[in-house]
């Protein structure tokens, strides 16, 4: 066993803490308060090669491994959380499944402007009546000639305002259930596409989550991505990936939280002495830290063991459950930390407190890698 990271980890880290600090940080309050979407921070992740980290050079990604992928996650999450998301549902929930599911036109015509950043990805799965029970999918794919029309509703669906691309799970077979879903490409541009609104959220709100509509929309057979019923499978497996994002996202907020708390528990004075000199404020330090590590080493060990080409689904789970309650534990201490000046927008841990909650939601709630975990550990 080694805790070491490899020189090429360590320089993207680097790079990307350097970028989060001179683009990502100064801005991450003004895009918060007036939920404006970063497309100039985008853009130069894009030229950065992290809008497409995993991706093979071939098909316009950096080629690195997923342990690049979760440092740099981490960083920029660190910084803006709501960038993290932008960056991480096109990493995982999009270029992924194009890489792994598409066919060779696929990955030219539609992998390769995503990976380059030169295109925005979004993952439409959720709807009204598919969140956790995600096999419930009512949007209908009606064969068509040798194509399908569309129709149906998309609900949270991250970066679904302003993506380019949308990886789109349809039922094609209601009586087959989960094995009658299949995955489809759509492009924005397609006729009978719509945003129907975005949602005001609570956190993460310089990214967008939107509802969309489809309406008859038409795509031919180079639109279908997997075979027929395959659909269900491929959320599923892009999914596992995209909770390693999302626990990464989490350890960046959590990260956030805990430094700017213990510096402001080292320079607030009360009763003549600094705050963290009284044994109340070391037990929350102690328990904030011991959190961040082990959301540190659950996240990482997932990453690595998704880089071994083993299966990581139960790893995967287990980093997301525990890095995004680790992340509400840690920014509820961080506000307790700084009393009143948590509470105010003066200071940043008032925005990690609230971006820290959709961790435990999105991507599958706490109560779903839950369910991954215990299915998996009851048939070992
Ligand atoms: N990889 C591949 N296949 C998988 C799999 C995986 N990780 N997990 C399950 N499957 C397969 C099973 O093997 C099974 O296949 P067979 O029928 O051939 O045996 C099939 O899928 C059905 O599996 P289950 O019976 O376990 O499925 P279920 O309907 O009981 O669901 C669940 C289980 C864990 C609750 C799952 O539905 C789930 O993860 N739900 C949460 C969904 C979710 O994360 N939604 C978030 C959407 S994305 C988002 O948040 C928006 C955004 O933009 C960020």
């Amino acid at each position: 066993m080694q805790f070491e990271f490899s020189e090429q980890q360590r320089m993207i880290r680097d790079m990307a803490r350097d970028f989060a600090a001179r683009e990502v940080a100064p801005i991450a309050a003004a895009i918060d308060h007036e939920e404006r979407f970063p497309a100039d921070v985008v853009k130069k992740m894009g030229e950065l090669g992290f809008m497409g980290i995993n991706v093979p050079e071939q098909y316009g990604g950096a080629g690195l491994d997923m342990v690049c992928y979760v440092l740099a996650m981490e960083e920029i999450s660190k910084a803006c959380a709501s960038t993290g998301v932008i960056m991480s549902v096109n990493n995982s929930l999009v270029c992924w499944p194009l890489e792994t599911y598409g066919s060779e036109d696929q990955k030219r015509d539609f992998l390769t402007p995503l990976a380059r950043g030169e295109k925005l990805g979004a993952y439409c799965l959720s709807e009204p009546g598919a969140g956790t029970d995600a096999a419930n999918q009512q949007t209908m794919a009606r064969p068509d000639g040798d194509g399908w029309i569309i129709n149906g509703m998309k609900n949270f669906i991250t970066n679904g305002a302003n993506a380019d691309t949308l990886i789109v799970f349809a039922q094609t077979n209601p009586e087959l259930r989960h094995k009658g879903i299949r995955a489809f490409i759509v492009e924005r541009t397609d006729p009978g596409f719509s945003v129907i609104r975005k949602e005001e959220k609570m956190g993460i709100r310089a990214s967008d989550t939107a509802q969309l509509a489809f309406d008859n929309v038409t795509v031919g057979p180079e639109r279908a991505l997997g075979g027929e019923g395959a659909g269900f499978k491929i959320a599923m497996s892009t999914l596992d990936g995209g909770r390693i994002g999302i626990a990464a996202q989490a350890l960046g907020i959590c990260a956030a939280a805990y430094e700017a708390a213990l510096e402001y528990s080292k320079q607030r004075e009360q009763f003549g002495r600094p705050i963290c000199q009284f044994q109340a404020i070391q037990w929350k330090i102690a328990d904030m830290a011991t959190r961040l590590d082990a959301s540190r080493l659950l996240t990482y060990r997932a990453a690595w063991t998704k880089d071994q080409g083993r299966r990581f689904s139960e790893e995967a789970a287990m980093a997301k459950l525990f890095a995004s309650e680790a992340s509400h534990f840690i920014t509820n201490e961080a506000v307790q930390i700084f009393g009143g000046n948590g509470y105010s927008k003066e200071y940043p841990v008032e925005r990690h407190f609230r971006d820290a909650k959709i961790t435990e939601i999105y991507e599958g709630t706490s109560e779903a890698q839950r369910m991954v975990i215990s299915g998996s550990q009851l048939k070992k």
